[in-house]
């Protein structure tokens, strides 16, 4: 299936390589105006998006819990703040993909984190994973990234790399980790990633502006990345957690 992901920056997405997708995954900071665009393009059978730091804006009633699932706000998108959506309960594809919403911050979840409730959402996620209530993880998306050893250092405190996420990617390797905030344009670092532990790979990737996957949900495989820049994919062997230390 193809996957098209959207994240931060609002671009005019080429429709030469794919003009249809399976499903459209948004990582956050990106207008209810330029999602709707993105699904009328596109027609995904699916859509799905975390929120970023910026996106407090579209919620007037700052008192208001912000909703998951449908909402009134982003028409046709399905949002997650930090929990999961299988998709074969709602269109029948074969597809699970979790969400954690924010960015690293003293402001207000799901706009804003801090990694005690970072680690609210692991510890809900690994435990919900060995109850068997959660069979897999497909693709995680997150508005910030999860942290890697030995990167993101050049990294501002607010576009800091999540220590518990980071955990989480050990644990659940996901094929796909898709993740935003971090500009590309602005500072020169390695920001996506084929993380390998034992004999499982998965593909941590910075999704601005855009970029279109191919993914085997059988085989639970990526076969191919579209993006509208060529994004270097650094090789990380993951050590086990025991052993890491920030
Ligand atoms: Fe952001």
């Amino acid at each position: 299936m193809i996957i098209l992901f959207v994240s931060d920056e609002e671009r005019f997405i080429s429709k030469k390589r794919y003009d249809r997708c399976d499903v459209v995954v948004g990582c956050g900071d990106l207008s209810p105006g330029f999602l709707d665009y993105v699904v009328s393009e596109f027609r995904p059978h699916f859509a799905v998006s975390v929120l970023g730091n910026h996106d407090h804006r579209y919620f007037p009633d700052s008192h208001e819990p912000v909703k998951r699932g449908f909402t009134d706000i982003y028409k046709g998108v399905y949002l997650l703040t930090k929990d999961y959506v299988d998709l074969r309960k709602w269109v029948g594809l074969n597809l699970t993909i979790a969400g954690f919403s924010g960015a690293y911050s003293h402001g207000p979840f799901p706009f804003h984190y801090q990694e005690k409730e970072a680690r609210a959402f692991c510890s809900k996620m690994k435990r919900e994973k060995t109850i068997g209530k959660i069979k897999k993880i497909d693709v995680m998306i997150s508005h910030s990234p999860p942290h890697i050893p030995g990167y993101f250092r050049n990294s501002d405190y607010f576009h800091r790399s999540s220590v518990p996420m980071g955990r989480l990617l050990s644990y659940l390797q996901p094929p796909i980790w898709a993740y935003g905030h971090v500009h590309p344009r602005y500072g020169r670092q390695e920001l996506s990633f084929e993380t390998r532990f034992l004999s499982r790979r998965s593909l941590v990737m910075n999704a601005i502006p855009y970029c279109f996957l191919d993914y085997d949900e059988k085989k639970r495989e990526v076969n191919g990345l579209v993006s509208l820049h060529p994004i270097l994919v650094q090789t990380v062997h993951m050590i086990p957690l025991k052993e890491r230390s920030r």
